[in-house]
């Protein structure tokens, strides 16, 4: 791991319209976060007492290093809180969730209460096949709204949900199957991509074979002729909704018994299964919803992840519908029909808090301000970005073309790990491009040496969470030992694996993973710093830097750039850009070599695979590649 470094930072600043902080449901960051510090129990209390639960805990947590209990002996089930909650009250009617195709007018508009009748159905149906509490479920769907009912349907009855992203290959599904034991696999004959169908039912087909846990695999059949079922092993989606009781109970869970496993890849060996719980998870998203991304009554959020991620989980699905809020999903690509698409669906369907990623940022930017611009983007209060540092200048670009400079921009920093955001700017406070914020109200972070000493500011160190939080994962699946490493490789604090620098004020600017360190001639040097100083010269898209041997500086810098449209490659476009990043970051930081590429490796969330690059640059192995878009 690395030792603590120096770094460079900017100091921009914007303050959002103080209307916004005055109207927040969190207001003041010094107030609330000291409220949190006077009582943390307390302070979960109050928030877990805004949702409804069948029997009250009777202790907030209980901590005993590392393994938390959160809300100990408290009875709940999420989909109540998601659901019951909601079609009790006068929003019974109100819109849950519209859902647009990709072909402009395949739009479905679905109220809270027609959710809640589809879920209760179908997790009858899962009942009727003999699913019980704690089985496992394996959803490998495209993002339709039958992949909500399906997650909320496990929810309901207690099965534990594994969902799998519907761009991931058949070796990666079977592998995940098999890991956790599925006993259904829910899936749809195919998925929208860009113009092109993805058979997700064959890719099941083959990946079912030599997974013997698997019973059942249920089916949506979107097209027409319908997909033919071949056994008695496969049902059809709606079919299996026909002949059940309308009415399912919630099943009564304990606060501590798992909600979900969702797979994360490490940067290195197999796939973690990592294991949240149902009642501090959902205390953590819907905290983070209500008070990060500052639901109100009348907000749309458009979060762009897909549900097969984390992001999707806490943001689509279970801290929006806890906090009843009116959520759109797409099965549309950014750049499908057209670049336009994504801020067509926003002027469309008026949508107030969008929450995207700094790579759909910067694809965004190559593509050109017009298409921004020929559209109405006015209803937007809010923007948000997750899953990779946000460099000022996407930022910059975020906050001016999106934003129209006015809307605060919410970087996020969290993991699957954390089940819920913990560092990001808060709603109306001062923002500075480049940083994801501070620890939000109930979170307790710094940044340390390897030792676990705080480093001072302005010095780079590594990222560690000091405190348990309700949303934090409980094991590893399988692999309790991996778990008990994150909170047992610096001190006693939860390591995050990132790298990341304080200012004087407490900013959080997170440089890039602890393993995509590079260090040229013993200075160390994040891979996001390099590339945020490339992609801020005008001809650059977006950039990857690896660290290439070098006899006499350890490592040297070896940097791959897509250039924007309408530039060319040339030598002197390289020494254009070398000289750029010297005057950014000083000689230290310059890539000793430059490639102009098409393209750059990615896992399909969307992070650029370092991993890969270096090992094609140094014709080895690039190891566990499964995780890799295309
Ligand atoms: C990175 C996604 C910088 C980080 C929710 C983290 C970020 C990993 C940010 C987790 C951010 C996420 N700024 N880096 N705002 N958000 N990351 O598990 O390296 O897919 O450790 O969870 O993404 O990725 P994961």
């Amino acid at each position: 791991m690395a030792e603590s470094f120096d770094v460079k930072l900017e100091d921009t600043e914007y303050t959002p319209d103080s209307s916004y902080l005055k109207e927040s449901w969190i207001g003041d960051y010094q107030t609330a976060y000291q409220r949190f510090l006077d009582d943390p129990d307390a302070f979960w209390a109050d928030i877990a007492g805004e949702l409804e639960w069948f029997r009250p805990w009777d202790r907030v947590k209980d901590w005993k290093h590392p393994y938390a209990q959160w809300f100990v002996n408290g009875k709940l089930n999420i989909t109540h809180n998601c659901l019951d909650r909601h079609v009790t009250s006068a929003n019974r009617n109100k819109v849950a969730l519209i859902w647009r195709g990709e072909e402009e007018g395949d739009e479905r508009v679905i109220t809270y209460r027609q959710l809640y009748r589809a879920v209760l159905r179908f997790g009858n149906a899962l009942k009727k096949l003999g699913v019980k509490k704690g089985d496992t479920i394996c959803l490998y769907m495209p993002l339709v709204p039958e992949q909500v009912i399906a997650i909320l349907a496990c929810a309901r009855i207690g099965a534990i949900h594994s969902i799998v992203y519907g761009g991931f290959g058949a070796s990666a599904l079977n592998a995940r199957i098999r890991d956790a034991k599925a006993k259904i696999v829910i899936t749809a004959d195919v998925g929208n991509r860009r113009g092109k169908r993805v058979p997700l039912k064959s890719i099941v087909d083959e990946a079912v074979v030599n997974a013997p846990s698997v019973e059942r695999i249920i089916v949506l059949r979107r097209t027409k002729p319908q997909l033919e079922l071949y056994s008695e092993m496969e049902l059809d989606f709606h079919e299996i909704m026909e002949n059940v009781e309308p009415v399912c109970e919630p099943e009564v869970m304990d606060a501590e018994d798992p909600l979900f496993i969702l797979y994360t890849s490490g940067t290195t060996g197999p796939p973690k299964g990592i294991v949240h719980t149902c009642g501090g998870y959902m205390v953590g998203t819907y905290y983070t919803t209500k008070y990060v991304f500052d639901v109100k009554e009348h907000d749309v959020l458009w979060c762009t992840a897909d549900p097969g991620w984390i992001t999707g989980h806490s943001y689509i699905v279970y801290g929006p519908l806890a906090a009843g809020a009116t959520v759109l999903i797409t099965e549309s690509v950014l750049d499908y029909p057209d670049p336009g698409v994504w801020w067509r669906i926003i002027e469309d369907f008026g949508v107030t808090i969008f929450y995207t990623a700094p790579t759909a940022i910067r694809m965004f930017m190559k593509f050109g301000d017009e298409w921004p611009s020929r559209y109405k983007l006015d209803s937007l209060r809010i923007i948000g970005s997750v899953g990779e540092p946000l460099n000022p200048e996407a930022f910059e670009w975020y906050y001016r073309l999106i934003g129209k400079s006015t809307c605060p921009v919410i970087d996020t920093w969290w993991q699957t790990e954390t089940g819920m955001v913990m560092v990001t700017t808060l709603v109306g406070d001062t923002m500075k491009p480049g940083f994801a914020g501070k620890p939000i109200p109930g979170v307790v972070t710094d940044v340390v040496d390897k030792e676990g000493n705080p480093v001072p500011p302005k010095i780079g160190g590594l990222l560690v969470i000091k405190e348990p939080w309700p949303a934090m994962m409980r094991t590893v699946y399988n692999n309790d030992e991996r778990y008990r490493e994150y909170w047992n490789t610096i001190n006693t604090y939860y390591t995050a694996g990132d790298l990341a620098v304080k200012d004087e004020d407490g900013y959080i600017m997170v440089l890039g993973r602890a393993d995509d360190i590079i260090i040229v001639a013993g200075h160390n040097l994040g891979t996001a710093e390099v590339e945020s100083a490339l992609v801020s010269h005008e001809a650059v898209a977006e950039a990857a830097v690896i660290g290439k041997p070098d006899v006499v500086k350890g490592q040297a810098v070896k940097a791959f750039v897509i250039l924007k449209l309408g530039y060319t490659a040339s030598e002197k476009l390289k020494s254009d850009l070398t000289y750029h990043v010297r005057m950014s970051l000083g000689p230290i930081a310059m890539p000793s070599e430059i490639d102009f590429v098409p393209s750059l490796p990615k896992t399909r969330s969307g992070k650029i695979m370092r991993r890969v690059l270096k090992a094609q640059e140094m014709g080895i192995d690039p190891g566990d590649i499964s995780t890799l878009e295309e």
